[in-house]
C-alpha cells in the first residue's frame, strides 16, 4: 500500500497509461482524479474503479488546453479528496496522427494549426497543469509532478515536428525548472520519456534492443516508483525508458 491516502491527479486518464496509472494507484491505497478531454470515457472508467473501490475515483472534464477547466478540476480534486499529492501529465500524442493528417504530406504541407495544437497539448498543457497544481502543492509543502516525454523527442520526426519539439528539450527544461521552484517546498518534478508502448498495436513496429515494445505496465510501474517514497531523491531529471532504442545502431 505505497499510496495509502495519496491523491493522484492524472490527465489523459480515460485510456492508455493514464488510466492504468489511476487503476494501479487506487489498488495501492490511493485516490484518483481522472482528468480527460473526454468526460464520458473518464466517467465510465471511474465507475469501474469505484465498483471495486467505492469513492476512490472521480472523473473530471479537463481539456489541458483550457486553463479555466484545469483550475476547476484542481479545486474539485481538493474539495473531494483534500489534497493533490501527485500530478501525472499523460494527456498528449502526435498531432498529425490524432488529427488524421494524410501520410504523404511533408512538414510544410501540414496545416500550421495542426502543429499549434500539438505544441499546445504536449507542452503547454503539461506546464498549465503544473502551474495550477503547484499552488496547492506549495500550500501542502509536498508533491510530485510527472511530465511525460517521448523517445521521439530524442530522435526527432520529420513529420511529427510539434510532438518531437514538445517532448524533448522543452519538456526537460520545464522539468528542471519546476524541480528548482519546488525544492524548498518538498515538491519534486521528473520526466519519463517512454520508447514504443503497446497502448497502440502499431508501436510494435518500432525496434528496440529488447526486441519488442513496452507493455504499458512497464512504464506505469516506473512512473509509480518515482511517485512513491522509493523515488524520493529523484527530481529535475528525465528518465528515458526505451528498451535501449536510443543506443541502437540500426533502427530500420
Ligand atoms: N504509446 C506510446 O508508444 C508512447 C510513447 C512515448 C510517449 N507516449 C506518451 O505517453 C502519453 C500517454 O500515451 P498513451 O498511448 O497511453 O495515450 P492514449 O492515446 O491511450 O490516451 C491519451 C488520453 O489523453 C486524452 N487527451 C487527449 N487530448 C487531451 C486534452 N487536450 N486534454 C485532456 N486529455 C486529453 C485522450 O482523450 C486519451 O484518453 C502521451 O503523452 C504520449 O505522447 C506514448
Amino acid at each position: 500500500m505505497r499510496f495509502d491516502g495519496k491523491v493522484f491527479m492524472v490527465t489523459g486518464a480515460a485510456s492508455g497509461m493514464g488510466l492504468l496509472t489511476c487503476q494501479c494507484a487506487v489498488k495501492e491505497g490511493g485516490c484518483a482524479a481522472m482528468c480527460d478531454v473526454n468526460p464520458e470515457a473518464a466517467q465510465e472508467q471511474a465507475d469501474r474503479i469505484n465498483a471495486e473501490y467505492p469513492g476512490r475515483a472521480i472523473a473530471l472534464q479537463c481539456d489541458v488546453l483550457d486553463y479555466a477547466q484545469i483550475t476547476a478540476a484542481r479545486d474539485e480534486t481538493v474539495r473531494r479528496f483534500g489534497s493533490i499529492d501527485v500530478l501525472c501529465n499523460f494527456a498528449g500524442g502526435s498531432a498529425t496522427r490524432i488529427k488524421g493528417v494524410p501520410g504523404e504530406l511533408e512538414f510544410p504541407d501540414v496545416p500550421i494549426e495542426v502543429y499549434d495544437w500539438g505544441l499546445d497539448v504536449n507542452l503547454k498543457g503539461q506546464m498549465h497543469m503544473a502551474h495550477a497544481v503547484a499552488k496547492q502543492m506549495r500550500e501542502q509543502k509536498s508533491g510530485v509532478i510527472v511530465n511525460i516525454g517521448s523517445i521521439t523527442g530524442e530522435e526527432g520526426s520529420a513529420k511529427s515536428v510539434d510532438y518531437a519539439a514538445a517532448k524533448s528539450g522543452a519538456m526537460h527544461g520545464l522539468t528542471k525548472s519546476l524541480a528548482q521552484f519546488g525544492g524548498k517546498y518538498g515538491i519534486r518534478c521528473v520526466c519519463v520519456s517512454p520508447g514504443p508502448v503497446l497502448t497502440r498495436a502499431a508501436m510494435a513496429r518500432m525496434k528496440t534492443l529488447m526486441g519488442r515494445a513496452a507493455e504499458p505496465k512497464e512504464i506505469v510501474d516506473f512512473v509509480l516508483y518515482l511517485c512513491s517514497e522509493q523515488g524520493a531523491f529523484a527530481t529535475g531529471v528525465n528518465f528515458l525508458v526505451d528498451g535501449g532504442r536510443s543506443v541502437m545502431f540500426n533502427k530500420t
